[in-house]
């Protein structure tokens, strides 16, 4: 298998933002989680008319790996196709302490046509993390 770089991910993660069912917020986003078996897993996020029932991608794509046996996560990106910039499509608080729970090491993060990526380690995202 070949190393994924960050381009391949947010191409993945910008693929999969194509089947966000987001009729509410019109904010397509997609993620890509790549687990420590070198698989990706990519998933879009799930809106629903009670607004607090919609789920991220990212929390999807991880809930993913982790229903497929994976326990590490490496690397996660994610994709706003809707966002003018990877400013508007970090990760909110909720995906960043799952993402905590999975040991991600790497962030990626672009929006719109997938021009700019910016690329932070986990910990600049979520320092001082909650874990047991
Ligand atoms: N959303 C994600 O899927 N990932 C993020 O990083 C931020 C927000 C979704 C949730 C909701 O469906 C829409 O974007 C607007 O908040």
């Amino acid at each position: 298998m070949p190393k994924r770089d960050r381009n391949d991910l947010i191409s993945l993660a910008r693929e999969a933002a194509v089947n966000a069912y987001a009729p509410y917020s019109k904010f397509r986003v997609g993620a890509v989680a790549l687990g420590a078996d070198g698989l990706t897993y990519t998933a879009a996020n799930v809106e629903n008319a009670a607004y607090p029932s919609s789920n991220c991608a990212e929390a999807i794509a991880i809930g993913y790996a982790v229903s497929q046996g994976v326990r590490k996560i490496d690397e996660v990106a994610v994709a706003c196709i809707d966002a003018p910039s990877p400013e508007a499509a970090y990760p909110c608080g909720r995906c960043r302490q799952i993402m905590s729970e999975f040991g991600v090491e790497e962030v990626h993060v672009s929006a719109g046509s997938g021009t700019m990526i910016k690329s932070h380690p986990f910990d600049e995202l979520l320092p001082h993390r909650f874990d047991l």
